[in-house]
């Protein structure tokens, strides 16, 4: 199940991404905001960021204008690992590598389409728990979040 959430930078986006997951029958929920009056992100990020770290959700998409405001927010909510994303590669890497588990975007940086083509690749590539080092760096962020990194 995914949780999906916007403001109103990011409304086209959301509804582009709503269709894409209709037609594939793919389940989510829709955290607001519903139309483009304009509203705070930051109340966007934390419901979306608070169903994705409770577990009930598996995976978030937040949208905004550049998506930047809206996945600073996410990151503010412990277990998050929200990602900008503005390219392809960027869709899958962060899935592979960073077990990202909020894609945001922007609606005035990321056409419907592209959005909707990151939205896929995010939604469908696994994290590479098999391979040691990212298992590692996850963990050091998870461990920076708890106070439990030091460094040299
Ligand atoms: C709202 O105007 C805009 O600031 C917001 O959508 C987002 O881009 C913030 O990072």
């Amino acid at each position: 199940m995914i949780a999906l959430g916007c403001d109103h930078g990011g409304i086209n986006l959301k509804k582009a991404i709503m269709k894409y997951l209709d037609e594939r029958n793919v389940e989510y929920k829709d955290f607001g905001s519903y139309n483009d009056d304009s509203v705070d992100y930051p109340i966007y990020a934390y419901k979306v960021a608070n169903a994705v770290a409770s577990g009930e959700f598996e995976l978030g998409i937040l949208c905004c204008g550049t998506g930047i405001g809206i996945s600073i927010a996410a990151n503010k909510v412990k277990g998050i690992r929200a990602a900008v994303v503005s390219n392809e590669f960027g869709a899958e890497m962060t899935r592979r590598h960073n077990n990202a588990n909020i894609l945001c975007m922007g609606g005035r940086v990321t056409s419907e389409e592209d959005a909707v083509k990151f939205a896929d690749i995010f939604l469908n590539t696994p994290f590479s728990s098999d391979e040691e080092r990212h298992t590692r760096r996850v963990q050091m962020l998870s461990d920076i979040e708890n106070g439990k990194f030091s460094v040299e």
